[in-house]
């Protein structure tokens, strides 16, 4: 009980904390007796766990200068990938004062050892700067987008990637990635929902793991590892209105059950650095908010890395209203936000807050000694050129298994969201019309966060079925439309990145080739969906359907009456109701990265057996948007009876998705048998083991994700209709069956109530398993006082 008050109180400073947790105030929550022991980020060293470490960085503080440490904090963008409206300047001579601690955008060995060196030998104390990227989804080798990746639901393929671009990425002069990116997304209007997994915190929680375990293994020091960044924290994927850069407002109790888990995971798999989101919450913005980055972070959950502000979000709290410039910083480094990106805010003022006396010098001390400890984690005081072995680059960027292992995980992350009439696999004889803007595009494949990835290596669809399917397969091509005709949108998306050139003809100029292509041909492979750009940052779409005239171009296309096959690249869940009745079939690619167009023709001729399934929502419009699985019940669900009235539902379409959470068919076919407990009642300690037959009954050996689910019945709190708690990709052979089982463990069971403790609340439960998370079978259990 004790632990539950605590924990409102400390929730309740966070509130105050808005308006009185300037640098004049720096100790609010000390001055409120009921909450102990909260401390500032002054009265914490952030690691104890290694003395050495300890003892050298507090040799090497001692001999700083004010201005030295301040320079710790700054980070700076050297290069060409800039992701806000300010870019650094005069960096050769903020270096040279030694005002800079790390550097961004900088890569390949030469780059990154010529500016080291410059660190190192032009500084009084020779501290070598972080080099820190965007390495979101593969560094050379580009995977699938995150959304992609965790459509797989294969934790050892999504660890895979992230150790291969870790490898890449520290071949290439880095030691410090942003990712992973785990922020729970349930608004696919929000385009960074291609950058992270999906709606679910508990597979949110799995991925957020694995890849933080990829990118550092054991050993940080290591030449072929990363420090990872676990972003954007917090909460910024519940953007108002799926508008990016939105106000974030919602219950703790949401907040703590559904998305939060995934950062927490992160830290607890030993992340080395967090990053500040853009967003307010409770009407604090995350960069300034010490509840968040010091009292929840640090002291709840023990994090002893460091913080580093998102792109120029110090300075971007003067427009959230929160003061001046010196304002800002001095609330971001109170707050506990460590790394000023890019707004310069700490160089230009910390010195004079503490001057002043506005800001204590201790604080100051902590976030150096955090930044250093991160450059003694990595090994870069021993060897400050560790990360640029020119050698390593030349042996390691893109090499073939690198490459084999992208069409691999590409593959796995492929979603079959229908195949009536087993319109697929494709066989590998007869003529395919190859028709839409998709089908010979390399740009789009790698997403449009792939840093370093260099799209003229991505292997087209085009290319693709003719690596996969030989000589044996015709292919009459027609592009058939543009992505999109808005001409605004065309010159937004190629100022950033974008390839996109417009065929004037006309669209039914167009429409008419590719019919006619269609005609001569015996089935058609549409490729259609979004251009790279429309999803990832700065890129909300208030209309989730296919742009332009692409779906004008598949009604023609059905009309030939040939078998219609939808292949589809997209960055977030689009809505898809006429593609849905009436294509044959439909594969949803995302952007699959560098192997795209192979892992495609793969699936496609059925080298590869589809097993993906949809980590995010599809609604049937967008008007249904919240939609997800792990939705509460109301005080009047609908039950399906259509005349009555007073029952939560639109009166113009069901509340029912498109494609449920965890949905992707395969080319065979799975039957589960009915759940079996291992008991009908157990103790608030004890286990309980859920065991399920799955049989393949189809055609195909496959691999098939035995999904878990449960509900608690009755609680203090209304609580979600089902939730994820466990899953387990599994390999059948054709007729092969298995027992699949599941552990509960009281973990599984137990939820934030309205005190924010986390408790497990005796009673019913129910427990689903199957396919997806609407088409399950149930079992219930009770758990005792
Ligand atoms: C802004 C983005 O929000 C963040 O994800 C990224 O890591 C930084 N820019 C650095 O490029």
């Amino acid at each position: 009980m004790k632990q539950i008050i605590r924990t409102a109180l400390v929730m309740s400073i966070g509130l105050m904390s808005t308006q009185c947790n300037t640098a004049q105030q720096p100790t609010t929550a000390q001055q409120t007796e009921t909450v102990e022991p909260t401390q500032t980020p002054t009265a914490r060293a952030s690691s104890t766990a290694d003395p050495r470490m300890r003892q050298f960085v507090d040799s090497l503080l001692s001999q700083m200068t004010l201005e030295e440490k301040i320079g710790q904090l700054n980070l700076v963008s050297v290069g060409f990938d800039v992701t806000g409206p300010v870019v650094s300047q005069n960096v050769d001579e903020n270096i040279r004062k030694g005002n800079v601690g790390g550097v961004f955008n900088t890569y390949t060995p030469v780059a990154a050892r010529k500016l080291q060196e410059f660190a190192v030998n032009n500084t009084r104390l020779k501290i070598p700067l972080l080099f820190g990227y965007d390495v979101i989804h593969g560094h050379r080798t580009i995977f699938p987008i995150p959304l992609g990746l965790s459509a797989s639901w294969d934790l050892e393929a999504i660890e895979r990637s992230a150790r291969i671009a870790a490898d890449e990425a520290s071949a290439d002069g880095l030691n410090w990635v942003y990712s992973p990116m785990v922020d729970i997304a349930r608004d696919p209007r929000w385009g960074r929902i291609s950058e992270g997994a999906g709606e679910d915190p508990y597979l949110g929680s799995e991925i957020a793991r694995a890849m933080v375990r990829g990118y550092q293994g054991d050993d940080l020091t290591k030449e072929n590892t990363v420090m990872a960044t676990v972003k954007h924290f917090a909460l910024y994927g519940a953007s108002e209105a799926g508008r990016d850069y939105n106000t974030v407002d919602m219950s703790l109790n949401r907040m703590f059950n559904e998305y939060m888990p995934p950062y927490k995971a992160a830290i607890e798999a030993g992340v080395g650095s967090v990053m500040s989101s853009f967003n307010d919450i409770n009407g604090v913005p995350a960069t300034g908010n010490h509840w968040l980055m010091t009292e929840l972070l640090r002291d709840k959950w023990g994090f002893d890395g460091f913080v580093v502000a998102d792109y120029t979000a110090v300075s971007e709290m003067i427009a959230h209203g929160m003061g001046d410039e010196a304002k800002v910083g001095e609330l971001a480094l109170s707050a506990g936000v460590d790394m000023d990106m890019v707004s310069e805010v700490y160089l230009r003022h910390v010195k004079q807050s503490v001057d002043k006396g506005s800001l204590s010098e201790e604080v100051v001390n902590t976030a150096a000694r955090r930044i250093l400890e991160a450059k003694y984690k990595l090994g870069l005081f021993e060897d400050p050129y560790r990360y640029t072995n020119d050698q390593r680059a030349k042996t390691t960027i893109m090499k073939p298994e690198y490459r084999e292992a992208s069409r691999d995980i590409a593959r796995r992350s492929m979603v079959l969201l229908k195949n009536s009439k087993q319109t697929l696999p494709l066989k590998k004889s007869g003529t395919i019309a190859l028709i839409g803007p998709l089908a010979n595009n390399q740009r789009d494949l790698i997403g449009n966060w792939s840093g370093a990835g260099d799209w003229k290596q991505a292997v087209s669809v085009e290319q693709g079925i003719k690596n996969v399917a030989g000589n044996g397969v015709k292919i009459n091509y027609a592009k058939g439309a543009n992505i999109t005709d808005d001409e605004q949108m065309i010159k937004r998306l190629n100022a950033h990145g974008g390839e996109l050139q417009l065929d004037k003809r006309t669209s039914e100029q167009m429409i008419a080739e590719a019919v006619k292509v269609a005609r001569a041909s015996d089935v058609i492979v549409a490729v259609v969906g979004e251009s790279q750009g429309m999803s990832g940052e700065a890129a909300s779409r208030a209309d989730i359907g296919l742009p332009g005239k692409q779906r004008e171009l598949l009604m023609a296309l059905k009309k030939t009456g040939k078998p219609l096959v939808v292949v589809l690249m997209n960055g977030r869940p689009l809505a898809l109701p006429w593609e849905d009745q009436n294509a044959d079939a439909i594969l949803e690619t995302w952007f699959a990265g560098t192997e795209a167009g192979n892992a495609i023709a793969d699936v496609l001729f059925g080298n590869y057996n589809p097993s993906g399934k949809l980590t995010a929502t599809f609604p049937q419009m967008v008007g249904q948007i919240p939609l997800y699985y792990a939705h509460r019940n109301t005080g009047r669900p609908f039950n399906g009876d259509l005349l009555n009235k007073y029952t939560t539902r639109y009166m113009d379409v069901t509340n029912e998705p498109l494609y449920p959470f965890g949905f992707g068919l395969s080319y065979t076919s799975f039957t589960y048998s009915k759940p079996q407990l291992s008991k009908t009642s157990i103790s608030p300690s004890e286990n309980l083991e859920v065991s399920v037959q799955v049989q393949n009954t189809g055609n195909y050996d496959g691999e098939e994700v035995v999904q878990l689910y449960v509900q608690d019945v009755v609680a203090s709190i209304t609580r979600p209709v089902k939730e994820l708690k466990g899953f387990q990709k599994i390999n059948l052979k054709k007729g092969e069956s298995r027992t699949v089982t599941f552990t509960i463990t009281p973990e599984h069971l137990k939820f934030y109530n309205n005190e924010l403790d986390f408790v497990l609340e005796p009673g019913e439960f129910k427990v689903y398993v199957g396919t997806n998370s609407r088409d399950v079978q149930e079992a219930s259990f009770t758990v005792t006082q």
